[in-house]
């Protein structure tokens, strides 16, 4: 693996699959993972196989077909959870167990009633219980966004000694700033003994709308592992967006940083996951929504029209996209006006534009969007024949 390559661990069938109203059956599970491989992810995580009998039987059936990714699954720091997740991983051809436990004062405190010492041993023992089954084993610091950097540092060696091959730094409650977060992946970079031997990864929640940024940040400062999920669902406010990410690295090629996914299909991917989970993505979705590419406004229309770079940063068939769409609404202009009509079959000299766009322009008031039924009417009424 070259220095710069980001690997993208796609938890859409855990984090994301966790939202309610998003369960999955095995079939569709099994749909989505053979996308997911066909993608370029370079780990599926795959459900938490402890969880319930369905989790395990997802687990079990996508590890038997997924063909290039790593296949993983989830755990806490439990004995038996580890044996259920090694059981389910057992026919992937690349296994993976992900274990780990809470590491803020907070989860020590309330959830374990605990201490820090005794979160170590915990930490420790689960790796090397699930380092007997298998030989790559990711261990998550829960809550490591809220964690002290000392405290942290401490955990991730632990961990390493104790077979840790991927330290997943979770900012489970969305709460950092990009700063801070890529500030924490650096303090780990320069204060673990034997870090230089696994891989850091970043596993950011967007309930401050920053899951993407934190996870970029994660990567400037030396993180090469990122976790998200399609369309960036997930527990509340969701995770890192995989398309985000890959497109990201993609149009920022002075970053150096790169991911194996093959960004042609993430459109139609994500309106696969959006399909079968029933949850819709918003139409201003970064690089998938529904407006991602269209342009409504006059000056806008105007200048794509002549030449796309001048508002669009990102080609709309590098995601999977077609074209872009000029919409026409009550903002639009002539140049829009006549791109549309020309598309429909009509060419318009400069007097009959002239002549149709008041027309156009007291249409559209009436109208949310003037579409193509609306232009052969608003056509018939100016009495221009294609
Ligand atoms: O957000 C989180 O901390 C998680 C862990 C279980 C990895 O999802
Ligand atoms: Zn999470």
């Amino acid at each position: 693996m070259s220095d710069n390559h980001v690997q993208i661990f796609d938890t859409t069938l855990r984090d994301g699959e966790q939202v309610p109203g998003c369960k999955l059956n095995t079939d569709q599970k099994l749909i989505i993972a053979e996308r997911l491989d066909l993608l370029g992810v370079d780990i599926i995580e795959a459900g938490f196989p402890v969880s319930s009998p369905g989790d395990f039987k997802s687990v079990e059936a996508i590890s038997k077909i997924v063909k290039n990714a790593t296949v993983c699954g989830l755990t806490r720091a439990h004995k038996n959870d580890i044996e259920v997740a090694a059981q389910a991983l057992k026919f992937a051809k690349i296994p993976r167990i992900h274990t780990g436990i809470g590491t803020s004062d907070s989860h020590i405190q309330f959830k374990f009633k605990s201490t820090q010492e005794k979160i170590i041993e915990r930490a420790q023992e689960a790796v090397k219980y699930a380092k007997s089954f298998v030989e790559d084993v990711e261990f998550y610091a829960e809550d490591a966004g809220r964690t002290d950097n000392e405290y942290l540092a401490r955990v991730c060696e632990a961990v390493i000694k104790s077979g840790a091959t991927v330290l997943n730094i979770p900012d489970t409650t969305g709460y950092c700033l990009p700063e801070e977060y890529g500030a924490k992946i650096k303090y780990l970079k320069e204060n673990v003994k034997g870090i230089e031997n696994v891989i850091l990864s970043c596993h950011c929640h967007n309930d401050l709308g920053l899951a993407t940024s934190n996870a970029v940040s994660g990567a400037i400062n030396g993180a090469r592992q990122i976790e998200c999920t399609i369309n960036g669902i997930g527990e509340r406010a969701g995770n890192t967006a995989l398309e985000e990410v890959v497109m990201i690295f993609k149009q920022h090629p002075n970053l150096d940083l790169y991911t194996n996914v093959n960004s042609q299909l993430l459109y139609s991917t994500s309106q696969m996951v959006q399909e079968h989970m029933g949850m819709y993505v918003q139409p201003n979705k970064a690089v998938v929504g529904d407006n991602a590419f269209a342009h409504s406004s006059g000056i806008h229309q105007d200048g794509v029209i002549k030449n796309r770079e001048t508002y669009e940063i990102m080609d709309p068939a590098d995601v999977g996209v077609t074209e872009s769409s000029i919409v026409l609404t009550a903002r639009s202009g002539r140049a829009a006006l006549a791109y549309r009509l020309k598309n429909n079959g009509y060419e318009l000299t400069k007097l009959q534009l002239d002549e149709t766009y008041p027309e156009f322009l007291k249409f559209a008031d009436t109208q949310k969007e003037i579409g193509d039924k609306e232009l052969h009417i608003l056509m018939e009424r100016c009495k221009i024949k294609a």
